[in-house]
């Protein structure tokens, strides 16, 4: 391969040394900062999570008062921001409107950010992971119609989150304890997962020195692909596609012959159960149960998928398990959520994985601007034709 190693997709490339996310793929092992994510999903919650990856230990009580109050104070949106809104159309995917409103928020916050100032760099944090969830909802509710909504003090982050999605002037989410639990734990499984697409995109990015939130938006834009992000989106299609049961084997052969894909199944780095999919599936468990909703013939048909896949030797000697996506977009659509609205929700709970990174990358002395190369495969040199004598 001439000078350069070749190795399309990143398979065999170390991109950066990074503190903040462990992976074992083999043994389906996953530590943000060295916590096994299952004690962080058992005990912790989102924004002490966050805190964690931002700053690579827990919070003490104040630490984490101080934090929370923070995170609140900017969730707010600039009143001018929601003119970006209105130049949607309503129909648009929310995820292109978090691509254009995020990377809109790098116009308010330009000229006096200095990326090489660390407090600086604390207060993009800040406003990132407090405004997307507000940039999110809005997205959905400019969709559906709906007046604009503002966040309400005193609620938790995904309580805050389902309240600025579905409350409306006239009538107050009500908001259930086991659906806001099983949000949050969503939010803290998808905090970070090292340098998948996104992330390398966010450090590629801002590896020229570019402002953190376009650097965010290029994130987010990579995350809506199906193969990443989108696949909790297109696993519920593909339940819709599949209607029942009783189509399952032709889907299955199907996949098999490799004409579709099983979407929620599969992933680069596990190859073993996914250890987030475990606790997904769990609280999966949970929130079906708390809705009654165990017997819906479309949750019925995920499970049927599930079972079948775990025993067939296609999906087993090729190692693919169901990952976290799987489960979280069943829990998503059992809490209500639309599908259009599943890929939003993963951006902003990986926000502060894109941002854990990008402030680990800048603070780094050593850091280079990302420039892979390439094997070139195109024409030798050629001369150049006049137009009047081409044919
Ligand atoms: N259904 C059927 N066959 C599959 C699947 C699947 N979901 N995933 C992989 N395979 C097959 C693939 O065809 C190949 O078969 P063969 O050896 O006969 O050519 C073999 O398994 C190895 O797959 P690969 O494409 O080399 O694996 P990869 O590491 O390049 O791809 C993946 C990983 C996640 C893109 C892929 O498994 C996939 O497309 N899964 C479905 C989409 C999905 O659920 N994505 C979410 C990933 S987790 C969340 C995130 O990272 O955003």
């Amino acid at each position: 391969t001439g000078m350069f190693t070749y190795d399309p997709g990143f398979l065999a490339t170390a991109s950066c040394e990074s503190k903040i996310t462990f992976i074992d793929g083999d043994q389906g092992l996953l530590y943000y900062r060295g916590y096994p994510i299952e004690q962080l999903a058992e005990h912790s919650d989102y924004l002490e999570t966050c805190y964690l990856l931002l700053n690579g230990e827990l919070p003490t009580p104040q630490q984490k008062a101080d934090f929370d109050y923070m995170v609140m104070r900017h969730n707010m949106l600039h009143d001018q921001i929601h003119n970006f809104f209105r130049g949607f159309r309503r129909d648009a995917h929310p995820m292109a409107v978090m691509v254009g409103v995020v990377g809109a928020l790098s116009a308010f916050y330009h000229d006096s950010l200095d990326i090489n100032d660390p407090h600086h760099r604390k207060v993009a944090a800040f406003r990132l992971i407090a405004k997307v969830p507000t940039i999110a909802a809005q997205a959905y509710r400019y969709n559906k119609g709906l007046p604009l909504s503002y966040p309400k003090a005193g609620l938790s982050y995904a309580e805050n989150f389902l309240h600025m999605m579905f409350s409306t002037p006239v009538s107050e989410y009500k908001v259930n304890p086991v659906l806001a639990k099983a949000l949050d734990r969503i939010f803290i499984l998808h905090a970070d997962h090292e340098q998948n697409a996104s992330t390398s995109t966010v450090r590629l990015s801002g590896s020229s020195g570019a402002n953190p939130f376009a650097c965010i938006a290029a994130g987010i834009a990579c995350l809506w692909g199906p193969s990443h992000g989108g696949a909790n989106e297109a696993v519920l299609k593909m339940l819709d596609e599949i209607g029942s049961v009783e189509n399952v084997p032709a889907f299955m052969e199907g996949v098999k012959n490799k004409t579709h894909k099983l979407m929620g199944f599969g992933h680069r780095v596990y190859k073993n159960m996914d250890p987030r999919a475990a606790i997904m599936k769990q609280t999966c468990d949970e929130v079906l149960a708390e809705l009654g909703l165990h017997n819906d013939p479309k949750f019925k048909l995920a499970m049927e998928l599930e079972k079948i896949a775990l025993n067939d030797p296609y999906f087993i000697e090729r190692k693919l398990y169901p990952n976290v996506d799987f489960y979280s977009g069943i829990v998503l659509s059992a809490i209500g959520i639309p599908v259009s609205m599943f890929t939003p929700i993963f951006a902003l709970a990986r926000t502060v994985g894109w941002i854990s990174h990008w402030t680990e990358m800048i603070a780094d002395p050593g850091m280079k601007i990302g420039r892979p190369r390439q094997l070139y495969t195109g024409a030798g040199r050629r001369d150049y034709v006049q137009l009047s004598e081409r044919k």
